[in-house]
Formats: structure tokens, sequence, C-alpha cells
């Protein structure tokens, strides 16, 4: 078995779950001499199950379960023994654990975390800070008020689990496609709110790996992917705690995987995280596609594990699209056989070799330009805001000679800006410079209707 990773914490998972695995063995073998050795790297026998096989290369494989299907024993028989990592796919969610402010409910949750346990397997945390399945005190709660009521949801919850689990999708789903920031009720909060939440998820619990999770963050030649790696890189830079980056790699509704997906997870591996598959399905489960998102993990050391999104096709959040790697009747799909054998077929176990090349398009918030011109992140936050406009903060950091392209989304338009020098090469882009003021500046922006955050990036020179 080859041992991959040069993380203690990931190497003490992999000997735990080959102590299993090998227990069975030890209990049947002759009490005499029990030689039970690990093989030597590429000598394994095939496994016949995507844990066993995902276990052989230090990585796991999982599924979310649902607490109303685990009663169904033909959806627990395949779910316990297929996989070995969980995530709980409602259950821990803010609307579940805090149905009242301040009233916890960890009754779902514990059940599938229990269920979970006591079949050796691990369990990701999903999610804490998250705009949507709030609890309906929460949708309607902003300012400060809510970040009080974030942080303290996420260091209530996290004592609860304390010490149990394996990650915690600490903040999911909070970049809009161009790479800025989603507007939600928690970004309302202050652009910082990210950050706070995961420094309070580390004080809360140090043990657990700590990960940003979104979708469409697939193509590494897309803005939302480039928002969420500039994002990553500043917090590693400026020591806020992140470990690890979920790509929930839905290829369906449309999208499929994408030829870069491999240069996307080695780029954010190289920023120093964790990178994990955190809820695959594929439409049809294209049996190519499959095997291309499975290779592509196994092609990166520091891509942990693969989740896919629910174990039958019938137990789907799209189940119309029949996107899983077992029929409706519990039957192996040919995707099935295909993410084993890649699995099963192992791969390279040194450190990624593709070296991140910055962004490619205009929409990122922060843009590394020409080679030997340094790079600098602009960084946004709320200001006073009015029924019909609001102020943006801008804070420009890593270069002190900087140009920023605002782009602001239609219809709503740039009223004023200070401490810039301001070009307009149309009423929906703002070219900022440097006007001696230093590096925080600030806009206006009329919304006309549209209090959608602009896109920002920057260039150094
Ligand atoms: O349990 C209630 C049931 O009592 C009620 O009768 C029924 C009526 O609509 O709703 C049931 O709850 C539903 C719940 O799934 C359990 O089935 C909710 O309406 C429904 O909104 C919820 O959907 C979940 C969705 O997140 C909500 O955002 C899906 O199961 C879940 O798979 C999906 O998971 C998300 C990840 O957390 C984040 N990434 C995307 C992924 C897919 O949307």
């Amino acid at each position: 078995m080859a041992e991959s990773s040069s993380d203690p914490r990931r190497r003490r998972w992999w000997r735990s779950t080959t102590t299993r695995v090998l227990a069975g063995v030890a209990s049947v073998a002759a009490t005499a001499t029990v030689l039970v050795t690990a093989p030597a790297p590429g000598a394994d026998a095939a496994a016949s199950t995507l844990g066993a096989a995902a276990a052989q290369t230090g990585r796991y494989f999982g599924t979310a379960i649902a607490g109303s299907r685990l009663s169904n024993s033909a959806y627990t028989t395949i779910a316990a023994r297929e996989f070995n990592m969980v995530t709980a796919e409602n259950e821990m969610k803010p609307d579940a654990t805090e149905p009242n402010q301040n009233q916890f409910n960890f009754s779902a949750g514990d059940q599938i975390y229990n269920w979970a346990v006591s079949r050796g397997m691990k369990v990701r945390g999903h999610t804490l800070a998250w705009h949507a399945q709030q609890p309906g005190w929460m949708q309607n709660m902003g300012g400060s008020a809510l970040r009080s009521a974030m942080i303290n949801h996420i260091q209530k919850v996290m004592a609860h689990y304390q010490g149990k689990l394996a990650h915690w999708d600490v903040v999911n789903e909070a970049f809009n496609e161009d790479g800025s920031r989603r507007q939600s009720n928690l970004q309302g909060t202050g652009n910082d709110w990210i950050e706070v939440a995961f420094r309070t998820a580390r004080a809360a619990d140090p043990s657990t790996k700590l990960c940003y999770n979104d979708y469409n963050i697939d193509n590494w030649n897309y803005g939302k992917t480039q928002g969420v790696y500039r994002m990553v890189q500043d917090f590693k830079a400026r020591g806020v705690p992140i470990d690890c980056v979920g790509l929930q790699a839905h290829f369906t509704g449309g999208s499929s995987v994408p030829s870069s997906f491999q240069q996307t997870i080695s780029s954010f591996a190289s920023l120093g995280v964790d990178v994990a598959l955190t809820e695959v399905d594929v439409t049809n489960s294209n049996t190519s596609q499959y095997q291309a998102l499975t290779q592509a993990c196994m092609n990166v050391a520091r891509c942990v594990g693969i989740t896919v999104w629910g174990v039958r096709d019938s137990d789907s959040w799209r189940a119309n699209e029949s996107p899983l790697l077992f029929d409706g009747n519990g039957n192996k799909k040919a995707a099935y056989n295909s993410v084993l054998n890649a699995l099963n077929a192992g791969g390279p176990t040194t450190t990624p070799t593709t070296t991140p090349t910055g962004p490619t398009t205009s929409t990122t918030p922060t843009t590394p330009t020409t080679p030997g011109g340094g790079s600098c992140t602009a960084t946004l936050s709320a200001g006073q805001s009015w029924g019909d406009r609001y102020n943006l903060n801008v804070s420009v950091s890593g270069s002190s000679t900087w140009t920023v392209t605002m782009n602001v989304p239609s219809p709503a338009r740039i009223s004023a800006t200070w401490n810039i020098n301001a070009s307009w090469p149309s009423s929906q882009v703002l070219i900022a410079k440097p006007n001696g003021s230093g590096n925080n500046w600030g806009v206006t922006i009329m919304t006309n209707g549209n209090r959608n955050w602009p896109s920002v990036s920057c260039s150094a020179s």
C-alpha cells in the first residue's frame, strides 16, 4: 500500500483504516504467526469496494447520507459496505442544528454521526456558515446581530462535535460566478465574515480541518475558481486558518468535468491546503467523466478524498439525472467500475507539479500581472448604505503601484469615488489608480435596483 501523504493527520487516518481492514484478516488467521504487513507500493491486490480502494492510496471515498434513509436496509447495506467517509446531507446545516436562536438540536446530526463511526467511518461536517438553509430567525437578521449569531453558531456546533469530525465545511458557497463575493445577509455583515468564521472555527476545535466548499470552481479558467483561489491565497498569506478546499464537483445540470480539472486541484493544493471532491455527481453517470475526475484526484497527492452526493440514483437531489454510482435498485453501474478501477490503479503520490498560473479573467478580486511586476489584492468591504445607494470601501494590499478595475453590474453605476485617480471607460467600469492618499479608497454606487456588489481585479506594476 502506498502511503502518500506527508500530513501526519492523514497518515494516522490511513493507518487506522488499514488496521481496521487488516483486523478482520488477523481474526481468521492462524494464531501462532500472523504475518500481516502492508505490501510495498504498487503491490496491492485490487480492492473490491470504493472505500478500501481509496484507502490503499491514503485517501477516503465518501457519500452523503440522509438521516431519513437510515431505516432503509438496502441503502444502509451499500453505504456501509462501500464508503469510509460520511457527510450529513442536510442534518448538520444551520436550519437543522439551531432551529431557534441559541437552542441547538443535534439529534439528526448525531444519528448520522453515530451510524457512521459505529461502522468505522469518518465524518465530514457540513456546513457552518451558508446563505442557504438558514433557520427562519437567521434569515431575517443582519449586521452585528447576525455576525454575533454566526460566531455563536460556529462555537456551539463545533463544541458539540469537538474532536470528532475529520473536516468541517466552515463556509459554503460564498462566491458569485464571476469571482466576486455573493451578496447575502452574511456578506452584508462585512467582507471579513469568512475569515472571522475560520478564526472562530479554529479556536472552537483545533483538531478538525477547516474547509471552504463551493460549486463551479472546477474549471481553472473561470472567474469563480479564481476568486476562491485568491481568497485562499490571501488567507494563507495572512495566517487566516484554512486547511482545505472542497470542490463540490456537481457535474449535473449541464456542466461537465473540465479539461483543466486536475490543474485546478493541483493549483489549490500548491497553496498549502488539502483538496477534496465533496459532492460529486455526473449527469447519467458518464463513465469517462467519473473516471477522469477520479484520476484527477488520484494524480494530486493533496487530493485527500472523494465524496459522492448520495448512494443510489433514487437518493440524489437530482434523481432525474441518474447521476450516482448505484441505480435505484442498488446495482453497481458502469461508472462504479470506472471509479473503482481508477482508485485501484493508484496514482502519483508526489507533490503536485502544476504551478498556478494566475487568473485569466478580468473579474477576479485579485490579479497578479506581468512577470516580475508583483501582485496586489483589492478587498471590498461594506460602507454606509441608503435606500438608493451604498458605499464600498476598497483596500489594496501587496503593492503601492496598482491599477484596480471595477465592473459594476448594470443598471447600477458609480456616482462618486474618493482617494483615487479615476477614469471611466464606460458608465459601468471604473479604472482606479493611487493619487498619493494611500491604498484605502472608496466608491458610492447608485443601485438603480441592483445591489449586487461590483467585481474587481487588481494589477500591480
Ligand atoms: O424534509 C423535508 C420534508 O419534511 C418536506 O416535506 C419536504 C417538502 O419540500 O422538504 C424536505 O426537506 C428538503 C430536504 O432537502 C430533505 O429532502 C428540503 O425541502 C430541500 O430544500 C432539501 O434540499 C437539499 C438542498 O441541499 C438544500 O439546499 C438537498 O437535500 C441537499 O442535497 C442539497 O445539498 C446541497 C449542499 O448542501 C451544498 N451544495 C449543493 C447541494 C445540492 O443542492
